[in-house]
């Protein structure tokens, strides 16, 4: 639906109007990639985030209230705890970490005592679903605690965003970073796939009248930025952000999240995507290719060859 060069240029356009974020001052030599999208490491684990980390690899940190769970938090004094070191370990990097309060003042207050724990602290906000929690919530509760953050001259990472209008509003507010959940999207959609369904932004609706698998449906639509076709619903969303952010100029970070596998890496970076948050498993697969490991072993085995 997008042909390629409409994504590159407008994340092009995007990109050069971005801060650098890799400066060195003392050094002669510029930095070849200043403005290359980063990676962050989706998981709240210390013994995953370190490695990747000290090599080099990741600039940032995703965790959300299930990753605290998986990393063992039984408390909320042992999601502190975790949470303090992660933001210690990564100093100056930007760690998001989510609110768990619904009430709008009540996830002010939680947001500045999380921003207390750390400068590099971002408050994930999520930017709906409270309905989902109570049918008399104000549905645009995520949007006002973001706002208000913004005034606070608090960063906010918006959360939980599946269409670009989601994304599109959170950016109006004041979201320094928008995650768009690409593999949740794309896993929603190779389920209920209806391909009958017409175009649009109604692309992300999903029917659930009845709660009933019967009348969940969602289209899977076609996207084209490696040359496509090839239907990835997930993608075709950060294309879409990418383009209409480029289109207006807007600098709230893309932050792909939910990725699920080396393609949709690929994907998003072609997409246009600013940031990719992606899980530990991933990031540790990615040294290994085997004609990389082949072609090191017979290098290593002819050096041997030199006297020294
Ligand atoms: C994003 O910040 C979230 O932590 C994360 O990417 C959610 O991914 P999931 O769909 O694998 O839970």
């Amino acid at each position: 639906m997008f042909p390629i060069h409409q994504t590159k240029s407008a994340a092009h356009a995007r990109r050069i109007r971005m801060p650098e974020t890799q400066s060195f001052p003392d050094k002669r030599l510029a930095h070849p990639a200043g403005r290359a999208p980063r990676i962050f490491a989706d998981t709240a684990v210390i013994d995953d985030i370190e490695p990747l980390f000290r090599a080099g690899i990741i600039t940032g940190v995703t965790t959300n209230p299930s990753l605290m769970k998986k990393a063992g938090a039984t408390s909320w004094d042992e999601a502190r705890d975790i949470s303090r070191r992660i933001l210690k370990l990564m100093e100056p990097y930007p760690v998001s970490l989510e609110l768990t309060e619904v009430g709008q003042r009540e996830m002010i207050a939680q947001a500045e005592q999380l921003g207390q724990w750390g400068d590099n602290a971002v408050i994930k906000v999520p930017v709906g679903g409270y309905i989902a929690l109570s049918s008399q919530a104000d549905p645009f509760t995520g949007l006002k605690v973001i706002r208000a953050l913004w005034e606070l001259d608090i960063r906010t990472n918006a959360t939980l965003i599946f269409n670009s209008t989601q994304a599109l509003w959170a950016a109006q507010a004041g979201a320094t970073f928008v995650s768009p959940f690409l593999g949740r999207l794309a896993d929603y959609a190779y389920q209920n796939d209806h391909p009958e369904r017409p175009p649009g932004n109604s692309l992300y609706w999903i029917e659930d009248h009845k709660n009933t698998a019967g009348d969940q449906h969602l289209f899977n639509s076609e996207y084209v930025a490696s040359g496509g076709p090839r239907k990835d619903i997930g993608i075709r969303l950060i294309q879409e952000i990418a383009v209409i952010f480029g289109n207006y100029d807007i600098h709230s970070e893309i932050l792909a999240a939910s990725i699920r596998n080396f393609a949709q890496i690929t994907e998003c970076l072609l997409a246009g995507a600013d940031i990719l948050t992606v899980p530990a498993d991933i990031l540790r697969q990615i040294p290994h290719h085997p004609l990389t490991e082949a072609g090191m072993k017979t290098f290593y085995s002819d050096s041997q060859v030199f006297t020294k």
